[in-house]
Parts: structure tokens; C-alpha cells; sequence
């Protein structure tokens, strides 16, 4: 049985809505966990799926994990497999993220091909060279990386790219590598301050969390810890471009707005007005139709390509033309197909959308392709003449706890549905 949302249109959101822990955070940190024996918790969990996919890809190495509400309990033994190739695996991205402590305790590690979101191509190549320069072979066999070191040393490592995972599978290699690593270029993402924080805490030696150079004194044993998960930025600024779309008033807290500057200097000046609490939330206000905004994906600090889709859905509905470019994660402008269902006047070439803003979408069954596109797609249904109808709605599970719930309190209409589709 299939799942649907019907999202009736014309909804003005108004309200205050608190974020939780970011999805991109927990999941690395639950793998940091690997590298410590003893039990570690990480609070401020949020109660999605992949919190328990992770928890069993922990438990399939030999850990005992324990999820009590927003907390994780992870008892981290001294003898670990070096095999992570259960099912959950394949079921989600950050996955892959065991290799690198994997290889630093063990100096072996099979670890099966990752999951995720269809976004693109999403190679490992960088991960696998970031090994290497640590002391390690690496290679794919039949669906796995397989690593393997007779010891880790420190080097200097170029990154081609800011990878976001390829920093956090070295780095968590680096912090048991005997001597100094350096990594240049390095992914300077929120989540990895939050992970650089929380190694610290177990014990590891790294400076320049947050910068492009990160360069880690490698220590023999790292100890278990208590951390608490940042406040999830997407799902935050997923709050306020639903904000900006409806013409409405949220308050949402429980997110750094540092973080956010970029996305909030954005709905500035599609007209939004925004007050930032320090350190603790941001009130977004749209008093008239958004203005049109041209929008330009890149690591952090630019744009996330994660936000993409709702920079697609604001623009559709704005008065004037975007430009949209795409820089990390070509394959997400297939969210644009789907729009064009909904009446948006989109049009792709290259890595680059021009949106003209339309007065009104109008409602029609779209289809989720992975957890921003469908979160997107949700919010271009609010203001959509009559019900939209959003399908593969597991995907917004992934990502956002109780959001239909926190939809309906704040003033919108959907209903979640369990019947069959029927595409036109
Ligand atoms: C993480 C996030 C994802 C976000 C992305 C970029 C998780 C679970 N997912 O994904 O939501 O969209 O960061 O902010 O945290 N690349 C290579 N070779 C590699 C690694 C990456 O070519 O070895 C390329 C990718 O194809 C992509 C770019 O680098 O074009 C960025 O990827 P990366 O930052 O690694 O994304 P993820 O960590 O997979």
C-alpha cells in the first residue's frame, strides 16, 4: 500500500516550530562512536529512519544500541567486525561513513556500497585517495570498499572538491594515524564543526574545525563522550522558505541562524522580514508575494544544493525570473519535472534553471524523488489552486519528523492518504 499526502492549497503558515538535531550530523556522529570503547550518547537525536538504519548498521560491526526518544545509547566494544555490509547499508548515504573509523581502530575494513538519495553521481574516489595518502589500500570488490593498512600515518591531503563525507571518513581515519594529518580543502559544513567538536570531546587533537585546512595530531585511544547534535539547518531553512511561499509569520528555533545567514540574506531580499535570536532561532514575516531571487548551489558557506528544491518552489511563485544554478548535485533538477506538473514556468539547460514566476500553481499528483525534492513539492501544493497530491512521501520521512503534523498546527490542510496511485 502506497502513502500520498493531499495538500490542500491556499494555506498561510503562521506559528512557531522548533528543528531538531540535523540528519546530517547524527548519522556521523552514531559511526564517531565506533571509535571509542564504551557506551556513547548523543542527544537531540531527531526521530527519523535513518537514526534506526544506522543503529542497526552499528549493531551488524557489534555494537549495542539503544534509542530512548532524542537519545542514543551506543556501547562500543573492543573486538569489532570489520565487516559493515548489512541490508540497512545500502538503505542510506551516510552509511559509508563507518569506513573511516573502521580503518582507524581495526586497520581493516569491508564496508558495502552506500544508499541515499538519488541525486546524482556520488563516487567515492575521494574517501578511497584519503586513505590511501593515511597508509591504507583501497578497493571496490564485489559492492564494497575494502580498506586495509598494516599501520595509519599522518600526511598532507588535497581534496578536489569539499567533500562533506570524504572529510568526515579521513578525518575519523586521521584521529588514530600515528603523527600529523593535514587536510586541505576540507568540507567547512556545520555538521563538521559538530563532528570536530565531538572528537575533541573523546579525546582527538584537531584544529581549524570549520575552516579549509583541518590538521589532526593523531592520538593512540580516543574515550566515549555525551554530545548533543546541532540543530538541523535544512530542515530550519526548509521552515522559512515555506514561510516566504505562504505569506506567512514562523518563528523556528532550536537552529543556530549563523548557519543560515546566506539562505536568510536571500529571503531578505525576496522581501522577507527577519529577526535572528543569537545562537537560538530566527522569525521570518512575508508581508507581500516574494520577490524573484537568483540562487547559485555550492559547499558551505554558499547555498546547499540541499535547498535547491525550495529555492525552485519559491521562485515559481515569486514576482519575476530566477536564475537557478546547480553546482554539486546535477540530478536534482529533476524536481523541476515535477513542478511543471504543478504549473511552475521552469526550464533547465545545463546546470542552470530560469523560473518566471507564475500568480497561482495549480494542483496535480507529483512524485517525490528524494527527501528535499519531496519536502518541496509539499510546499509548492500550499499554495497551489485545489489539492495536490505528493506520492512517495517515505522520502520526506527521512528528513523531517512529524511534519505534516507540524504543517496542520501551523495552518496548512493535508491529509496523509494510503491508497494506490493513479498517474495521469
Ligand atoms: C552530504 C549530505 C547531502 C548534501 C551533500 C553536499 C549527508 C548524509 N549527505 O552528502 O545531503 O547534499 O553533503 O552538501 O551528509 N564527490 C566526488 N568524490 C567523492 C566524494 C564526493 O566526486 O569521493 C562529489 C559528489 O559527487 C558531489 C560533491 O562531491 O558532486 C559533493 O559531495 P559530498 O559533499 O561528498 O556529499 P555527501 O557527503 O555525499
Amino acid at each position: 500500500m502506497s502513502e500520498h499526502f493531499d495538500v490542500h492549497g491556499g494555506a498561510r503558515l503562521v506559528g512557531e516550530v522548533e528543528v531538531v538535531g540535523a540528519k546530517n550530523s547524527v548519522l556521523k556522529l552514531m559511526a564517531a562512536a565506533l571509535l571509542a570503547e564504551g557506551t556513547t550518547t548523543i542527544t537531540n537525536c531527531p526521530q527519523i529512519l535513518d537514526v534506526p538504519l544506522m543503529a542497526d548498521v552499528l549493531r551488524s560491526v557489534g555494537c549495542e544500541v539503544v534509542l530512548d526518544g532524542d537519545t542514543a545509547h551506543i556501547t562500543t566494544p573492543s573486538e569489532l567486525s570489520h565487516r559493515a555490509d548489512s541490508p540497512a547499508m545500502g538503505k542510506l548515504r551516510a552509511s559509508v561513513c563507518v569506513l573511516g573509523p573502521l580503518v582507524g581502530r581495526l586497520k581493516k575494513a569491508v564496508v558495502a556500497l552506500p544508499g541515499g538519495d538519488a541525486i546524482g553521481s556520488r563516487p567515492l574516489d575521494m574517501h578511497q585517495n584519503g586513505l590511501r595518502k593515511l597508509g591504507a589500500t583501497s578497493s571496490i570488490e564485489h559492492g564494497c570498499v575494502v580498506a586495509e593498512a598494516v599501520g595509519l600515518h599522518g600526511a598532507q591531503i588535497w581534496l578536489d572538491f569539499p567533500s562533506v563525507g570524504a572529510t568526515e571518513n579521513i578525518l575519523m581515519a586521521a584521529v588514530l594515524a600515528e603523527g600529523t594529518t593535514v587536510i586541505d580543502n576540507a568540507a567547512r559544513e556545520p555538521e563538521i564543526v559538530d563532528i570536530c567538536t565531538m572528537l575533541t570531546e573523546m579525546g582527538a587533537k584537531i584544529e581549524g574545525a570549520g575552516t579549509s585546512t583541518l590538521t589532526v595530531e593523531g592520538v593512540d585511544t580516543l574515550h566515549p563522550t555525551e554530545h548533543r547534535v546541532i540543530g538541523d539547518r535544512i530542515v530550519g531553512a526548509t521552515w522559512a522558505f515555506a514561510a516566504a511561499m505562504t505569506r506567512g509569520d514562523l518563528t523556528v528555533t532550536g537552529v543556530n541562524p549563523h548557519h543560515l545567514e546566506l539562505v536568510l540574506e536571500k529571503l531578505r531580499l525576496a522581501g522577507a522580514d527577519i529577526t535572528t535570536f543569537d545562537g537560538k532561532g530566527f522569525r521570518v514575516v512575508q508581508p507581500e508575494r516574494p520577490l524573484s531571487v537568483d540562487f547559485v548551489t555550492l559547499p558551505y558557506p554558499g547555498f546547499a544544493t540541499d535547498l535547491q528544491p525550495f529555492a525552485v518552489a519559491l521562485s515559481s511563485v515569486s514576482d519575476g525570473t530566477s536564475m537557478i544554478t546547480e553546482n554539486v548535485y546535477e540530478a536534482r533538477f529533476r524536481f523541476i519535472e515535477e513542478m511543471v506538473r504543478l504549473g511552475a514556468d521552469a526550464r533547465t539547460d545545463g546546470h542552470h534553471a530560469v523560473v518566471r514566476g507564475v500568480d497561482k500553481l495549480s494542483s496535480a499528483p507529483v512524485w517525490a524523488s528524494d527527501i528535499r525534492a519531496g519536502a518541496g513539492l509539499v510546499l509548492a501544493g500550499l499554495c497551489a489552486d485545489g489539492v495536490t497530491e505528493v506520492w512517495d512521501v517515505f522520502h520526506i520521512d527521512r528528513g523531517y519528523p512529524h511534519f505534516v503534523e507540524n504543517l496542520n498546527r501551523l495552518g496548512a490542510r493535508i491529509d496523509r492518504v494510503a491508497t494506490e496511485p493513479d498517474r495521469c
